[in-house]
């Protein structure tokens, strides 16, 4: 989704705002801008193409500027156009601003700047900022005055960079419900809304708290609490970013890069926390809750997307190995809903980004209800991993494709270690789910060497325009996750279903046109799932069968994919591999932008 970049320093600052927005380009936009202001000099350049185009467009310039702040777009307010692509300005054009998030009260501001005298150019939200901002400069004839009146004024959520031309020697941010992060350089700050756009360079950083704004220079900062109309003192943080994970090397898209590195993904999941020789699950991150987590009665896993479906597997996993309920609803759900919550409740969010506005607001919701707030958050240090009690990373590294695959797999395999944990070694299924999720990598492995007979097989159905994909128990979930995945990237129309509910509508659809994707592992649900089967293929419906060596369909069927034998509670991991290499060769063959599908974002900031 949007990104801000902004840089304060003693060398060229276009360099390192446009590298940053290249870093961020992979969560999604539409247009991009930037602002660059030196001693009595200021220009701004947007585009409503790619941050490329900014580049082009910069290579010109002669002088040398020592402020800039960036932005990449993603449409909420107003099409993706120029006009409304930031950094906006006030209409003097000398106060520039750029903005993550969204003004709910914009109207309002506008209404009353309009009936005193403002004139607007855009559609955004952004744009009442910089002109309320220039309206109370009016006023207190300082800058930082006007703009914590302004900050006091804004409802909604935001991460905001502004520049003034006549102080071309501070950048001021400030941060509520969205991400805004300063790195420290010699000499320099690099302000941007996540770590990943500060460059391999920068070492230290410090993270702005919901109601604080930082006045930033090249070589001092200042952090202010605006609610509570005091300075804060904090120390930077550590940051490590391995540039090298985030590379494509040889692969020709992210996401098969990311789909490839899934064995690895479960292997940094596991190391140092599976001990099979042992018969040891140890979860460090939730040592300190340990007491508490013996009194649990239930549990609320909230979250979005992909992340939402890691849940529901979770579910099956937890509510099986542990024996404590669980409740997984989807995070723009339950920040609205009004239902009992007990001290005995822990809510669980997940997240790769660990910055999605609805989880985020989730975990707000509960925050003082004296309930426990547990996150599986894969990037380190994000908000979800500092505003929750404890939990658990899912070291899985960055990841690059919107659609969410090797994230996916690093959720599932620590929610199966939550699971055994929460289990106290008291389940049956322990001993059985410790020793084979080392076994896993090994088998995930095996599915990838068939990548190219799934890409026949992708390829034969990629001209369909409807999708069924169908499971029972654990495959449920993956059924949904898959059907996610092939829309996602392919645009095709696919639904998922529990195969047992197909008589109770979705059967109506089924034709020769309508192919039938089916989960089906080796367990006491196979013949079940069979019978489903049976169903669809006497009503023509063509089906494509994943299955292991014990669970062969002896039909008919149009194809099949054999997979490793695991237990069940490990299936969807190897499941879910094969289901994202499918969706993804189809992408490719309707040559679509694999890695950012139109019209979605790979962190969602906004609610
Ligand atoms: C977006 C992404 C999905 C992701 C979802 C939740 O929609 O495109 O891939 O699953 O957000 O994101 P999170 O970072 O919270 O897991």
């Amino acid at each position: 989704m949007c990104g801000i970049v902004g840089y304060i320093g003693n060398r060229s600052a276009i360099e390192p705002v446009i590298e940053g927005l290249k870093a961020l380009e992979y969560r999604g936009y539409d247009s991009a801008g930037i602002s660059i202001i030196d001693k009595n000099n200021a220009k701004l350049i947007k585009t409503a193409g790619r941050v490329e185009r900014l580049s082009e467009e910069l290579s010109g310039l002669k002088e040398s500027y020592g402020l800039a702040i960036g932005h990449t777009r993603w449409a909420t307010h107003g099409s993706p156009t120029k006009a409304n692509a930031h950094p906006h300005t006030n209409s003097k054009g000398n106060i520039f601003v750029v903005h993550n998030g969204i003004i709910e009260n914009y109207q309002d501001l506008k209404q009353f700047l309009i009936k005193k005298g403002y004139r607007f150019k855009s559609n955004t939200d952004t744009e009442v900022i910089p002109q309320l901002i220039d309206y109370h400069l009016g006023k207190t004839k300082i800058f930082l005055e006007a703009f914590k009146q302004t900050l006091r004024e804004l409802r909604g959520a935001y991460a905001i960079a502004a520049a003034y031309q006549d102080d071309p020697r501070n950048v001021y941010v400030a941060k509520l419900s969205s991400p805004l992060v300063i790195g420290v350089g010699k000499h320099e700050h690099i302000v941007a809304s996540d770590i990943s756009a500060l460059g391999s360079d920068t070492k230290k950083v410090f993270y702005l708290e919901d109601y604080e704004l930082a006045v930033v220079s090249s070589d001092s900062l200042r952090i202010h609490d605006y609610k509570k109309s005091m300075d804060i003192t904090k120390n930077p943080e550590n940051i490590q970013v391995d540039s090298k994970e985030t590379s494509l090397g040889d692969f020709p898209h992210y996401m098969l890069k990311e789909i490839f590195e899934s064995p690895q993904t479960v292997q940094s999941a596991i190391v140092g926390r599976i001990k099979p020789n042992e018969n040891i699950v140890k979860l460090g991150g939730l040592e300190s809750v340990a007491n508490q987590l013996q009194y649990i009665d239930r549990i609320i896993i909230v979250a979005c997307g992909t992340s939402y479906y890691a849940g529901l597997v979770g579910e099956y996993l937890i509510e099986e190995v542990a024996g404590i309920p669980v409740e997984v609803q989807l995070a723009s759900e339950f920040k609205y809903r009004k239902e009992p919550l007990s001290r005995s409740t822990v809510v669980i969010a997940i997240s790769q980004s660990g910055e999605t506005a609805d989880t985020i607001a989730a975990l707000n919701k509960v925050e003082d209800y004296g309930i426990l707030r547990l996150g599986i958050v894969n990037s380190v240090g994000s908000t979800i991993a500092r505003m929750t009690d404890a939990g658990v990373y899912c070291h899985a590294g960055p990841e690059k494709s919107v659609a969410s695959t090797k994230a996916f797999i690093a959720q599932v395999t620590v929610l199966a270690e939550i699971a055994l944990y929460l289990s106290n070694g008291n389940s049956s299924l322990y001993k059985p789910v410790v020793n084979e999720l080392v076994n896993v990598p090994t088998k995930i492995t095996e599915i990838l060497r068939q990548s190219e007979k799934i890409k026949k097989i992708a390829l034969k159905y990629s001209k369909y325009r409807d999708f069924l994909f169908i499971g029972r128990g654990y495959m449920y979930p993956c059924a949904l996750e898959g059907a996610l995945k092939l829309k996602e990237v392919s645009y095709i129309h696919a639904e998922g279903y529990a195969a047992g509910e197909m008589k109770h509508g979705p059967l109506a659809m089924i034709e020769r046109n309508f192919p039938t994707l089916a989960l089906l592992p080796n367990g006491n649900l196979f013949e079940k799932t069979i019978s489903n089967l049976e169903e669809i293929h006497s009503r023509k419906g063509p089906i494509i069968a994943i299955h292991s060596q014990k669970s062969r369909v002896q039909m008919n069927i149009e194809d099949s994919i054999e997979i490793p034998e695991t237990i069940e509670q490990l299936q969807p991991l190897l499941f879910a591999t094969v289901l994202q290499l499918f969706s993804y060769y189809i992408a490719v063959d309707k040559k679509l932008d694999v890695d950012k599908p139109r019209n979605l974002a790979k962190s969602v900031t906004v609610e």
